[in-house]
């Protein structure tokens, strides 16, 4: 365990403290780890090129740190409680022995297939603890892990595969999500033929639904690691070797990897995960997050932070409402879970579903809850508050990105005074500024600009894969020598933060991140569209939901709109994942442009929110083509 705050005076010492010299306070943080080799320099930095280097020349493994760090004391715990989307199929544990013998297991299946350090591995897989195996195995052989959430298409995985150039695939035969399943396999199969860098693919079997092998290429997991040794040595890996890329959302062009490295993403998960949830690995906190291992969330605080902190997790496969809608209250109730980590949006569907699914279970054991993923409404919080938290647990609503690796801005359970719908106050070492559209700072209280960090936190973002000028001009270009978060915030009276939500084109859709740029290129695939754009609006359940403007060929005029809505739907549901279908489309004859050719997607934002006062609409005389405006909304309307 490493060092605890316990109280809100510690608190604002400690943060005292990590800021005026945050070497010397991570310093002391990395001795608790496991080094092959120490490092000689704590930092180096400029957010210029950028280049950000933390524990340079320090060698590690962070499976070690995971095992061998944790076995002396935990080899019997539970790591690892799995429960199956059917909560009629037998649910099984791990401890941190069994668990490891795994990992060791597939790192020497990983190793035999040829895969080596600095390699990539693409991992296609369900929510079962063999996506967390396959994972860590990676880490400990050196190998890069690209994780690609399991709900996006077959054109989405090909693009991650290609762009990291990735080696081997590892997926399942198909996924069990609520009442049905997804055929994994199928997808990836189709996703191959684009990817000619792909050597072989190992195959996990958990539907058991008949899926044809292709030979040379696919092998079955349970084959591939029959009398495979269950001991491996960890490989070295230096404090910025990489340890995972995962791919993400932004404003403009294809999703791009985000690169995280060894040592900085490893401290700062483990002391944040700690700190944050006040988790006590010495105690019964048994820890549940909904998350998926395919988003950020699943990368550090299912798999890295809460394994590295000796806790135990529950993995859960399915979904929030299957068979019924107490599903996530009958899992905390069946393992009694202490701390409970979820989206706003899965807090909303339940709520709008009312008390009924909540009152059979006692949720007594809870301590802890937490929210991610997008901003929290008032009512959402207090529902959650009241009704599953008994007014007894603090909610940490954990304010962070891909890009960051852990949380940034958080109360820390119990500890921090809470303000519903406030992710309040800085984690220890992150440096928050709010700046204006100029770029000048915004000093004092009460105050409302875009969120910029100005000294780096070990678990940042170090590259774009392939691209290190994409991740200048993305995060650091904006405001010159600093990271530009995307998110709009307001600090109030009290120095507490409020996230207001991105400022830039990229829609948050159930806590998942879309560019409106990546969405629009899905739709124009389509062969009836000439051009289109999308905008986000407010979803009563998901946060955001995606508006689509879109104009058609002439061909399409003697097609039903039904038809055409649903063609659009299915090709975008091709490109990217159903997760990007749009919530509504309206067909327009053109788009507010202004003499430059640009979408005025203001205007389109004002009109998805159901804004229907031109005089609102702000300046439209510079437009190309004003008369579309009107003739838009009318349309709105109908
Ligand atoms: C949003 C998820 C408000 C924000 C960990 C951010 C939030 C984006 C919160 C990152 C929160 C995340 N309150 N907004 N507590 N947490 N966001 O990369 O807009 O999937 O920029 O990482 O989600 O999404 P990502």
């Amino acid at each position: 365990m490493l060092k605890k705050i316990s109280s809100f005076a510690e608190y604002q010492q400690v943060y005292k403290e990590s800021t005026e010299n945050p070497e010397k306070f991570w310093d002391e943080i990395a001795q608790s780890f496991l080094w092959k080799k120490p490092y000689n320099k704590v930092l180096e930095w400029n957010f210029t090129e950028p280049n950000i280097k933390w524990f340079l020349g320090g060698k590690l493994n962070i499976t070690e740190n995971i095992f061998e760090r944790n076995l002396p004391k935990f080899a019997q715990k539970t790591a690892i409680i799995f429960e199956p989307n059917d909560n009629k199929e037998a649910s099984y544990s791990l401890t941190y022995q069994q668990l490891f013998e795994k990992v060791c297991q597939f790192s020497n299946t990983l190793t035999n297939l040829g895969i080596q350090k600095g390699d990539c591995v693409a991992i296609y897989m369900p929510m079962i603890p063999e996506a967390i195996i396959a994972m860590l195995a990676c880490a400990r052989i050196g190998a890069v892990h690209s994780v690609v959430f399991g709900g996006f298409s077959a054109q989405s995985l090909a693009d991650r595969i290609n762009d990291a150039g990735a080696k081997l695939l590892i997926t399942a035969d198909g996924v069990f999500r609520g009442a049905k399943s997804v055929p994994l396999k199928e997808i990836a199969d189709k996703a191959l033929e684009k990817c000619p860098t792909i050597q072989k693919n190992i195959v996990f079997q958990r539907t058991k639904e008949p899926i044809a092998m292709q030979k040379d290429r696919d092998i079955w997991w349970h084959k591939a690691i029959l009398d495979v040794e269950n001991t491996h040595n960890s490989v070295e890996m230096d404090a910025e070797d990489m340890l995972f890329i995962l791919y993400t959302s932004g404003s403009t062009g294809k999703p791009k990897g985000v690169v995280h490295t060894t040592a900085g993403y490893m401290i700062y998960t483990q002391y944040s995960f700690e700190n944050v949830f006040q988790y006590d690995p010495n105690s019964n906190d048994i820890y549940f997050c909904t998350a998926d291992v395919g988003w950020i969330t699943g990368h550090s605080y299912i798999t890295y932070a809460p394994l590295l902190a000796g806790a135990t997790i529950v993995v859960y496969e399915g979904i929030p409402t299957f068979p019924n809608a107490g599903r996530f209250w009958e899992i905390i109730d069946k393992y009694a879970v202490t701390h409970f980590y979820t989206a706003p949006t899965a807090i909303r569907a339940l709520q709008a579903l009312g008390l009924e699914p909540v009152l059979p279970h006692k949720l007594d054991t809870l301590k802890v809850l937490g929210s991610v993923g997008e901003p929290i409404n008032v009512e959402a919080w207090e529902w959650y508050f009241e009704n599953i938290g008994k007014k007894r647990c603090p909610i940490v609503d954990t304010w962070w990105q891909t890009e960051t690796g852990g949380i940034l801005i958080s109360p820390l359970a119990g500890i921090t005074p809470l303000k519903p719908a406030f992710a309040t106050l800085p984690f220890p070492g992150v440096m928050p500024i709010l700046v204006d559209n100029e770029g000048k700072e915004l000093l004092g209280n009460g105050v409302e600009g875009n969120l910029c960090i100005k000294f780096p936190f070990p678990s940042m973002l170090r590259t774009t894969f392939g691209d290190h000028e994409r991740c200048k001009q993305t995060y650091f270009s904006t405001y010159p020598n600093l990271y530009f978060t995307g998110d709009g915030a307001k600090r109030d009276e009290d120095g507490y933060y409020r996230i207001l939500g991105r400022v830039d084109d990229v829609i948050n859709v159930s806590g998942h991140r879309l560019g409106t740029a990546e969405i629009e290129n899905a739709i124009n695939e389509n062969a009836l569209v000439v051009e289109s754009a999308v905008v986000g609006y407010p979803h009563d359940i998901k946060g955001q939901g995606i508006y689509a403007y879109i104009i058609l060929k002439s061909e399409a005029k003697n097609m039903s709109e039904t038809n055409i809505k649903a063609d659009i739907l299915k090709t975008v549901q091709e490109v990217i994942g159903a997760i990007a279908k749009p919530d509504k489309i309206l067909l327009v004859n053109g788009l507010p442009k202004t003499r430059s050719g640009k979408i005025m997607r203001r205007i389109l934002r004002k009109i998805a929110e159901g804004e229907h006062n031109i005089a609102n609409f702000g300046d439209i005389t510079t437009l190309l083509n004003p008369e579309i405006v009107e003739e838009i909304l009318k349309s709105s309307k109908v």
